[in-house]
């Protein structure tokens, strides 16, 4: 529901407000269609049901950038172009070295993406024709990246991408020097494919804000990120899985689920802001969870959500959104929980760049009105 603002008295006053641009529809897009009605999704037209069943991330990636999936030579020449962009400059991993081990992953790759920008430096004009270049690049950097900051916290050495493997397989190649079984991939291949778009999110809208002051895509997807970080948004994924380990046994859940509610608390992975009868990805995460707990033989994690699940529908109406599957499936997948929201950005920088590209190709300058509620004018004495 849209929020008014109050005035002394608690009666609202001037324009109508829309808090958190709840309803509003700020452009159109043909990038993705969120159909909250149906419990739907489609990225081009394609159902992502469907996408994740039959395609591998790259297709999609394709799909997203140039809309329309590509043809068998298009694809060849799209996966040797992308796999070809996969290394990072010794310079840039310098850099990666130099961050605090303390830093939140997201953060080290907030830097390290903003930190490609400045090896550009032909701007405007002509140059603004190679972003899908640029999109590319970033499409293939970012996970070697990702491994490269998540091995050096951990005093190892970064390893060379493989220009031979997929990106999920290379990614896993990346991080722990070899590769897991081939479900693992494949429910790794759709995450990154349910995770890749999501129409006007708080960190595409982002990207499109910084995009229509015809700023580049390196400032885009900077200001993506840091909005993505948060836990309301892709931070859930990391905050699901810190709350699963905190109820900790199955059956403690029920228990814990109504102290939280008592208590007013979020429970992180539940509730969106389009979906309110469940959110079209979950049912697909959740099928490569139960696969994920099968292969691991760990059946507390799913146990758990189960009974939150249950509860939350029955008495809340609230409903699982796709963070609350895909913590506990990354978590049986092996990646230290800090790395679940670059995760993200991983699957999410396809969506992001074609947003990018559409707002750059018919732009408006995105600069909304505020009510101001402040002293009024005064003089200044002085
Ligand atoms: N746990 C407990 N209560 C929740 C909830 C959750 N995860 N999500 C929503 N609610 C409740 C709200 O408290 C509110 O109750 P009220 O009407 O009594 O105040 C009601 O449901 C409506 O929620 P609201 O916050 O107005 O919805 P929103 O559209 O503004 O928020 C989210 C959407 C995603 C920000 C919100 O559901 C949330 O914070 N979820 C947890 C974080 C998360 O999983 N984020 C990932 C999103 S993909």
């Amino acid at each position: 529901m849209a929020k008014t603002a109050k005035r002394k008295g608690g009666k609202p006053a001037g324009p109508e407000l829309k808090k958190g641009l709840v309803g509003v529809y700020a452009d159109s897009t043909a990038v993705s269609k969120v159909m909250p009605e149906t419990n739907s999704l489609t990225y081009r037209g394609y159902a992502v049901q469907d996408l994740a069943a039959k395609c591998e991330f790259e297709e999609v990636a394709y799909l997203l950038l140039y809309g329309e999936l590509p043809s068998r030579s298009q694809y060849a020449a799209f996966k040797k172009k992308e796999r070809s962009r996969r290394a990072l400059e010794r310079r840039h991993l310098n850099v990666i070295a130099e961050f605090p081990k303390s830093a939140h992953p997201m953060d080290t790759l907030r830097t390290a993406v903003s930190y490609l920008g400045t090896t550009e430096t032909a701007w405007g004009g002509e140059a603004r024709r190679k972003d899908l270049d640029r999109a590319i690049d970033l499409l293939a950097k970012i996970p070697t990246m990702i491994a490269a900051d998540f091995r050096l916290r951990s005093g190892k050495r970064p390893i060379r991408p493989r220009a031979n493997l997929s990106m999920s397989e290379n990614f896993f190649h990346m991080c722990f020097g070899k590769m897991p079984p081939a479900e693992v991939i494949r429910a790794f291949n759709v995450s990154l494919i349910l995770y890749a778009e999501h129409s006007f999110n708080a960190s595409t809208f982002t990207a499109r804000v910084i995009t229509s002051t015809r700023s580049d895509i390196y400032g885009a997807i900077t200001g993506a990120i840091g909005a993505l970080k948060g836990p309301l948004h892709g931070g859930a994924n990391e905050a699901v899985m810190d709350m699963l380990q905190e109820v900790g046994d199955p059956k403690k859940a029920e228990a814990w689920l109504r102290r939280a509610m008592k208590n007013k608390r979020l429970v992180m992975g539940f509730g969106h802001r389009v979906y309110k009868h469940g959110d079209s990805r979950v049912p697909t995460m959740h099928a490569c969870l139960e696969d994920l707990t099968a292969w691991s033989g760990e059946t507390k994690w799913i146990e758990i959500s189960d009974v939150l699940k249950k509860i939350m529908i029955e008495e809340k109406g609230i409903h699982p959104n796709l963070d609350f599957p895909s913590g506990p499936a990354y978590y049986l997948m092996g990646f230290p929980i800090n790395l679940y929201t670059p995760l993200f950005v991983m699957a999410r920088i396809t969506g992001w760049a074609a947003h990018f590209l559409e707002q750059n190709a018919d732009n408006t300058l995105i600069r909304p009105l505020s009510d101001y509620h402040g002293p009024k004018q005064r003089k200044l004495k002085k």
